[in-house]
């Protein structure tokens, strides 16, 4: 499946799964690496990095947990910089190290409101772990330690990701065609 509409939207397939499982196993290996003897604790943001999540885990050899949030930007657009939390952090996270999972980082707003938040609860380290981020897009200043792929500003969709709700299920990810 080469192209797709969903919607209003055509999309075509920008970054097929090999490619992706590929760079989900350099950052894995990265990860492996600095955080060699730790016992990290990921932090998976819902909805969107629920499967680059599970396929990362999946090539975590270090003896680690995951737990999840569930955050929203709301309505449309991102800009207003307001994020609400659908479901919170329970898990005590004071002195642990912590890998934020997130499937894209546009404007990074999401990300400062998940840094913040985290910050007030005294972990002992806290990196990025982003499938993808728009460079161009960033509004705030980020250190985004792992990262898969930089992309340009269009919408994608696929392996998470959603237009509208649809189009998570994907194995490429598929970009914006019109
Ligand atoms: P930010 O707060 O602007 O960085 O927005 C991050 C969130 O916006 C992501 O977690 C996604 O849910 C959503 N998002 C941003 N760009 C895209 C895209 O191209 N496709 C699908 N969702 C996107
Ligand atoms: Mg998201």
């Amino acid at each position: 499946m080469e192209t797709l509409q969903i919607k209003d939207k055509k999309f075509a397939v920008s970054i097929p799964e090999a490619e992706i499982l590929r760079q989900v196993r350099r950052v894995a290996g990265e990860i492996n690496r600095d955080l060699a003897g730790r016992e990290p604790l990921f932090l998976a943001i819902l909805n969107g990095s629920f499967i680059f999540a599970a396929d990362l885990m999946r090539e975590i050899r270090l003896n680690a947990q995951i737990t999840f949030v569930r955050l929203a930007s709301y309505a449309g657009t991102a800009s207003t910089g307001e994020v609400s939390e659908l479901v919170g952090l329970n898990a005590d996270i004071e002195g642990r190290d912590i890998i934020i999972v997130e499937d894209i980082i546009d404007s990074g707003l999401t990300m400062r409101h998940v840094l913040d938040m985290l910050a007030e609860r005294h972990p002992r380290s806290v990196e990025i772990c982003a499938l993808l981020v728009k460079p161009d897009n960033l509004k705030v200043d980020l250190d985004i330690r792992y990262n898969c792929f930089e992309i340009p500003n269009d919408f994608i969709l696929g392996y998470g990701l959603d237009y509208d709700g649809y189009g998570r299920n994907t194995r490429d990810i598929y970009t914006v065609t019109d």
